[in-house]
């Protein structure tokens, strides 16, 4: 028996929330904002976060900053029950923030990274790593060290007995620097959106990028927005269309909430045709309520959500 399902590896930060702004930034000016949120910001944190909503007893191995938004990080986890105790302060960097200016569907963001973007493989203890039965990483090219060191992160995970699922997410440099072909063969369940996975290998079909990662996965798993869902083996693929959702919130964090489903059906031992509907059902559960958390406050919640709107019952 390990002490945890999930481990959640890599970046946290907080999100600073500016809605309702009466014009646009100017230097030398001031203007007012109407509204402000601070929030957990990240995408590895809305993974774990909604993985312990549904069951999972998840771990957050990530970096703060010894600072107040490194103490708002923690107890945010710890109240979604997300387990802190493999969270690492340092007082070199402080704890990373998302500014986002909101202008109706539009937003402009600016990212201080801080503490994310210094954890690297000397900062992961191989004793944490193997109290879980499985590892999930995300944004990969928003943690510069971590990317620096992902081939290690990634023997280090299986070497400490994890089963590993990644989502590299997308490249703001959009240089795609990520050795597929020595690293997928290590990862089970690689996540990429279409697009994402058509960047990475500069193909522009979705077929010809299937074709040229083929010989180096375990399960693919493609998100395709409202289209739905493709999982990929060596052995063939399985489609699945979106749960239709005619009245959509927002699809922040559609992604994320996917993975959190599929990967918590994955180590409940499900088949991957279970994974890849509760994948499904929980991106589109996401889309219901605002932002990547709004629909997962709790167990009961999720499950409400899913016969409400998608008439689902969700066995876990
Ligand atoms: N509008 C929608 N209606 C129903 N289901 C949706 C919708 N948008 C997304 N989903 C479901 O959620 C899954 C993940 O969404 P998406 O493909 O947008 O991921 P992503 O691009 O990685 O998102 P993110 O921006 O969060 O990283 C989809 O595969 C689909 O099953
Ligand atoms: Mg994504």
């Amino acid at each position: 028996m390990k002490k945890f399902d999930i481990i959640a590896l890599g970046e946290l930060n907080v999100d600073l929330l500016l809605n309702r702004i009466c014009g646009f930034p100017e230097v030398g000016k001031e203007i007012f904002a109407k509204e402000m949120t601070l929030t957990l910001g990240s995408s590895t944190a809305i993974f774990a976060a909604n993985a312990a909503s549904l069951g999972a007893k998840v771990s957050f191995l990530g970096m703060v900053g010894n600072d107040d938004f490194g103490a708002f990080v923690k107890t945010s986890l710890e109240k979604r029950g997300v387990d802190t105790s493999n969270l690492i302060e340092v007082s070199t960097a402080a704890t990373g923030l998302t500014a986002i200016l909101n202008y109706d569907e539009d937003r402009a963001n600016v990212t201080y990274p801080g503490a994310m973007s210094i954890m690297g493989v000397k900062d992961i203890r191989p004793e944490a790593i193997a109290e879980a039965k499985h590892v999930h990483i995300s944004s990969i090219f928003m943690q510069e060290t971590l990317h620096r060191d992902i081939y290690e992160i990634v023997k280090l995970v299986k070497d400490n007995g994890a089963t590993l699922s990644m989502d590299m997410q997308f490249d703001p440099e959009e240089k795609w620097d990520f050795d597929y072909k020595k690293i997928l063969p290590l990862v089970d369940i690689f996540m990429p959106n279409e697009q994402e996975l058509k960047a990475l290998t500069r193909e522009s079909s979705l077929e010809k990028a299937l074709d040229v990662v083929r010989p180096y996965i375990n399960v693919l798993v493609v998100k395709r927005g409202s289209k739905g869902s493709l999982v990929v083996t060596k052995d063939g693929e399985r489609n699945l269309p979106a749960m239709l959702n005619r009245n959509v919130v927002d699809a922040i964090g559609a992604g994320d909430s996917f993975n959190s489903g599929f990967i918590t059906a994955f180590v409940q031992g499900k088949d991957l045709e279970y994974c890849q509907f509760l994948g499904n059902l929980t991106g589109a559960i996401n889309t219901t309520a605002a932002g990547g958390t709004g629909a997962f406050t709790s167990k009961e919640a999720v499950e409400e959500a899913a016969l409400k709107h998608f008439n689902q019952i969700i066995k876990l």
